[in-house]
């Protein structure tokens, strides 16, 4: 969800601020702010912020004089109040001594709202985050100046709060200070000499250090330009988990192409390798991290898997392998959904948590859920020391590198691949399958990124196709098996960054309803890919043509006779069943991204949305 940034040193902070927040936008971009500490006799806090995207505050703060060397940057994605001026971060307590960003939700903020405007507190805001201003302003009154007392007040304010949050603070009173927390919401602390940050993720930080520390549930962060200090949240001694980051900033910038997402779809055939590295030991496949004995995962008796959006529909490709090859029952689950109801769960039970980001705050939950009732916890995370990652039994990375657009390409097809390796590493363990047979799946999926290479070669004649689908009034997706997960992912790629009507559907249910939807020449995708499944799958496309659709079939290089039933044909190379997802989507991606990108839609900042999505 939103973004935070903070900085303290001896550079101008806020240039240092709005490089971060830049880096930061595809966080929420309803509203964006900064809070500097200015002025050395007699210091203050000047806070500048604009509803809207960022370029709206760079336009303010180009004709504004803002000198000062401590500071904190926000871009906001609204939970509570509208995005507006006076609703966006940073806010201020009731003297203006001290200005606060906020990621996250602080779920009793009405009640303690209520008891401060009791107290004669007066609000300038609807959001949650001007109460924990508020209190620490209260918290501050008649405390001693300097960092510790700053963090003092911050403590005390904080024990009262509920809920997900990511905090920074600064304060006139303790002017080269920073004070950070969080909960449930990301929150990482750069070394440098002469200065420390903060930032929601590593790619806010990369730019200037590579030593971080992620800050854990509950823990106060001070930074000083000296260095930084962390405490729990009753004043005592701890330390964050602190590592080298091993990605260049090159990474996170646009290299050339004119949007993030179309990078990003360039950038799989060498996620794919990178997520295939070194994946064998000793004549085994290993996982990244591993806090279980082997007899935990040979005695399993059943696996779910839980995730959102585009993690799900990886998910959904992953029953299908797990259930293949490792001979195990699989329930894919939504997360949202698994938290609140009372899943069976046994220490038997493998939970397989997928999330790129690993910290969206439904399938953190549902892991923690899962944990508490004794299950085993497996993360499929792309953020190396992700909270997700932190809290379960064991991990397995993607390694697509940072994804910054909204819309979610490289760390699907990752997930896919992780989640395969994960299905042959239990298929391993429980012997279902013959080592020859594993390492041929390995060989195959090591052709992968050559193949998906060739699936670019036909990106002009998809770019043209989609100039005459772009103006229909909806487009539907259709497949079956592994064909049905890579439907949904490629209407949601469409609705998400093209706002154009686009469901996906098991082609076998078309007639059980969706198939009255169907107008003339409307637009039905289908993949139709070689398989046990492609003679029921041209079926289903013969009933939708017979009702006017115009077909576009994705289908396996060589299959000529898919001509005779659809209007247009993408082919992918000839793979084995399960690898075809990996192959598949790349066309839907492509589709929605020129889709967009003919609609005009903002393709990495799409409307209403936000990268990672840390509240409920
Ligand atoms: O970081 P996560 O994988 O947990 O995120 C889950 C979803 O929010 C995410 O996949 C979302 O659906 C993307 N915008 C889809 O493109």
């Amino acid at each position: 969800m939103c973004g935070i940034i903070g900085y303290t040193g001896t550079a101008p902070a806020v240039d240092i601020l709005m490089q971060g927040l830049a880096t930061l936008e595809y966080r929420g971009y309803d509203s964006a702010g900064v809070a500097v500490v200015t002025g050395n006799g007699n210091p203050r806090v000047r806070v500048v912020k604009r509803a809207g995207k960022l370029s709206n505050l760079r336009e303010i703060l180009d004709g504004t004089w803002l000198e000062g060397r401590t500071g904190v940057g926000h871009t906001r994605w609204a939970t509570h109040g509208e995005p507006s001026d006076r609703n966006s971060h940073p806010h201020q307590d009731s003297d203006g001594d001290l200005a606060v960003i906020h990621n996250g939700i602080f779920e009793n903020f009405a009640e303690l709202k209520s008891e401060l405007i009791a107290d004669g507190h007066e609000f300038a805001s609807d959001t949650d985050t001007e109460v924990i201003a508020h209190l620490i302003g209260r918290h501050s009154d008649g405390l001693a100046r300097g960092p510790e007392a700053l963090a003092d007040a911050v403590r005390a304010a904080l024990r009262r709060v509920e809920g997900a949050f990511a905090v920074a603070v600064v304060d006139r009173r303790s002017p080269d200070t920073i004070v950070a927390s969080r909960r449930e919401a990301p929150l990482v602390l750069g070394h440098l000499d002469g200065a420390s940050l903060l930032s929601s993720d590593v790619a806010g930080l990369i730019r200037y250090t590579r030593d971080v520390e992620a800050l854990l549930d509950d823990q106060v962060a001070i930074l000083t330009p000296q260095g930084i200090t962390i405490t729990d949240l009753d004043g005592n001694r701890s330390e964050g988990h602190r590592y080298t980051v091993d990605w260049d900033v090159d990474v996170a910038e646009k290299q050339g192409y004119e949007h993030f997402m179309l990078k990003e779809i360039h950038e799989q055939p060498a996620a794919l390798r990178e997520t295939l590295l070194g994946r064998t030991r000793d004549g085994r496949i290993a996982l990244d991290e591993q806090r279980l004995d082997d007899d935990d995962f040979c005695h399993l008796d059943k696996v779910y898997v839980v995730a959102c959006g585009t993690s799900f529909h990886a998910g959904m490709v992953a029953k299908y392998a797990l259930e293949h090859w490792a001979r195990v029952p699989v329930e894919v689950e939504i997360a949202s959904e698994f938290r609140y109801r009372d899943p069976i769960l046994t220490p038997h039970t493998v939970v397989v948590a997928i999330s790129q980001s690993g910290e969206t705050a439904d399938t953190l939950a549902a892991a923690a859920h899962a944990r508490a009732q004794r299950a085993k916890v497996v993360a499929i995370s792309n953020v190396v020391g992700s909270s997700l990652a932190r809290e379960a039994d064991a991990v397995l990375y993607t390694r697509a590198g940072p994804e910054i657009a909204v819309a979610s390409t490289k760390a699907f097809t990752t997930q896919i691949l992780a989640l395969e390796l994960l299905a042959l590493f239990l298929a391993q363990l429980r012997r279902a399958m013959f080592p020859e047979e594993w390492q041929d799946q390995l060989q195959r999926m090591a052709a992968l990124p050559e193949l998906m290479e060739q699936v670019f070669g036909q990106e002009s004649a998809i770019r043209q196709l989609a100039a005459t689908v772009a103006h229909a009034s909806y487009v539907m997706f259709v497949g079956r098996q592994v064909g049905l997960p890579i439907a949904l992912e490629g209407a949601l790629k469409l609705k998400e960054i093209s706002y154009l009507h686009a469901e996906g559907f098991p082609a076998g249910e078309m007639k059980h309803g969706p198939i009255a939807l169907i107008e003339q020449g409307g637009p039905v995708v289908a993949l139709a890919t070689a398989g046990h499944v492609r003679g029921k799958i041209v079926s289903n496309i013969q009933e939708v043509k017979a009702r006017g659709a115009t077909v576009i079939a994705i289908a396996t290089e060589g299959d000529t006779e898919i001509k005779a039933h659809a209007d247009h044909v993408i082919y992918v190379p000839e793979v084995h069943e399960l690898l075809y997802p990996m192959l598949t989507v790349v066309p839907l991606q492509l589709l929605a991204y020129f889709i967009a990108t003919e609609l005009g839609c903002d393709v990495d900042q799409p409307r209403n949305l936000a990268k990672t999505v840390t509240v409920e």
